[in-house]
């Protein structure tokens, strides 16, 4: 929760993160580590009646941006995914995260709609699934 609130783009709140684990929804969390400390981490919700897993958060430390880790966690991420069964992975990201857009793509998912005015600030999302 406070590396979502200290890096996150459009972080949750304190709330939001409280009721993660409190009803029957069921999540995946990816987490990579050095020294003890997270540097990376994803966020899935998972439907299983549609075998469908939706990426709420994809977080890299600042300092370790840029190397590559975003796509290597997606793809850990994706495997352990598949193993259970959720094949279709889906996500809203901001039209001006480009970075982030990026990085989905390496991973191997495609655009396949728009979302108007998605975010409180008024941005539009751009909503990708896995192409698997
Ligand atoms: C988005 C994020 C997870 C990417 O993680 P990362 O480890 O830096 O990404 P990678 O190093 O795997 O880079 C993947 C691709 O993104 C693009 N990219 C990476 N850094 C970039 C930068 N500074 N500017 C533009 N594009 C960049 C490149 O195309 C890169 O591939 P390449 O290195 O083969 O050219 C990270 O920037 C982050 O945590 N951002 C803040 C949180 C966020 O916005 N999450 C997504 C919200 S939906």
């Amino acid at each position: 929760m406070s590396l979502d609130q200290s890096f996150f783009p459009h972080p949750w709140s304190t709330a939001s993160w409280n009721g993660v684990g409190e009803l029957d929804n069921e999540y995946v969390l990816t987490i990579r580590e050095s020294d003890g400390k997270i540097d990376a981490f994803a966020l899935y919700l998972l439907n299983p009646l549609e075998n469908l897993a939706h990426l709420l958060k994809l977080l890299v430390i600042p300092e370790m941006r840029g190397a590559g880790l975003g796509v290597k966690l997606l793809a850990t991420s994706f495997i352990e995914l598949d193993r259970r069964g959720f094949i279709k992975k889906y996500l809203e990201v901001a039209v001006s995260n480009h970075c982030a857009i990026e990085t989905y793509k390496k991973a191997g998912m495609c655009e396949i709609n728009r979302i108007k005015k998605f975010y409180s600030s008024g941005e539009d999302a751009v909503v990708m699934m896995s192409s698997n």
